[in-house]
């Protein structure tokens, strides 16, 4: 099979398995059941990867087989044909769907078997930029500061017109001191930091540089297959807060104090797929109407090196 050939079958695959799952959760919107629409994702998504044409299995899902009883981690999928690690977040931003706030968002990355990083759920502290800077130009180890003051040299503007992200988070607030009085400017968003992450990749739409702080570590290797395929830059550390999480990590491989690079996060090629829920900076949140559901997604897919932005139109359900 070549190249371009695994690129179009898994884009085809996270492509469908996102806008169901988008549909299935925009149905919940602003109910304040934010569980229930995670799970009416879950189950949509399950369902596309049971027929799906590969032999999947879940290597950053909803968790491990006795807390999750579906897209449990370890869990295999599929029709049959290639093999291929799946990562999922079925519904990125669980309250902000549950709110009908901005950005709820559904994400998949397909890549063949061992393509990505087997993250245990802890929280990951996350550092990314879009394409287009010199390589190593930002480093986790550099003081917020000086990350925004190379950043800002590369891209040929005072430090004033650099724009941070991150999420809001009390944990946050020493990184957002420094930010300001660097002159940065800041987004502080309630949820969501997949999204956070690739609108460095975007910032003609989004209008975010860069991406610091701390956030899920499954959510970062999603995050970190966006940053594949759009050629940007990203570094991460995972951060056990206790003796079970640095012995989880170390059953799974891991060196807790390691900085990761990309590579140690998404090693080869990738698609990256997401969809929008609710509406926000990147998508439309779905709609209905006329007995039709209308959803955008974004497909990256590192393969063939396409990126592509579609409408689709399904039969509401
Ligand atoms: P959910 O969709 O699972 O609710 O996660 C939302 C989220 O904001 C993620 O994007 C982020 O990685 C994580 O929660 C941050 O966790 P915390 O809310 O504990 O800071």
């Amino acid at each position: 099979m070549t190249t371009n050939t695994t690129g179009l079958i898994l884009s085809q695959i996270a492509q469908t398995s996102t806008e169901a799952a988008a549909i299935a959760s925009a149905k919940l919107r602003g109910y304040g059941r934010k569980n229930d629409a995670d799970q009416a994702a879950v189950d949509a998504m399950r369902r596309v990867f049971q027929t799906a044409p590969f032999c999947g299995k879940v290597v950053i899902g909803e968790g491990e087989i006795d807390e999750a009883p579906m897209l449990y981690i370890g869990e295999e999928l599929g029709a049959g044909g290639l093999r291929a690690d799946i990562a999922v977040d079925p519904l990125e931003g669980t309250k902000l769907c549950a709110s009908d706030a901005p950005n709820a968002m559904t994400v998949v990355a397909l890549a063949l078997e061992g393509g990505l990083l087997h993250a245990p759920d802890m929280y990951m502290d996350k550092l990314a930029i879009g394409p287009g800077y010199p390589a190593g130009l930002i480093d986790l180890d550099l003081s917020p500061t000086e990350n925004v003051m190379r950043l800002a040299k590369a891209k040929g503007v005072p430090v004033s017109a650099i724009r941070a992200c991150l999420l809001d988070r009390p944990r946050h607030a020493h990184i957002i001191e420094e930010l300001r009085s660097a002159g940065a400017g800041i987004r502080l968003i309630p949820d969501g930091d997949v999204a956070g992450v690739f609108w460095t990749t975007e910032f003609a739409r989004s209008g975010v540089d860069i991406y610091f702080g701390s956030g899920g570590a499954p959510e970062g290797v999603l995050a970190a297959a966006a940053i594949r395929c759009a050629g940007g830059q990203m570094q991460a550390r995972l951060m056990p807060e206790n003796e079970q999480e640095e012995a989880r990590a170390r059953a799974m491989g891991r060196d807790v104090h390691a900085k990761l690079t990309l590579d140690d996060m998404v090693p080869g090629d990738v698609v990256f797929a997401a969809s929008g829920v609710t509406h926000g900076s990147m998508f439309e949140g779905v709609h209905f109407e006329h007995g039709h559901a209308h959803v955008e997604t974004l497909v990256w897919d590192s393969f063939s090196k396409r990126k592509s932005r579609v409408r689709s139109i399904w039969p509401e359900l």
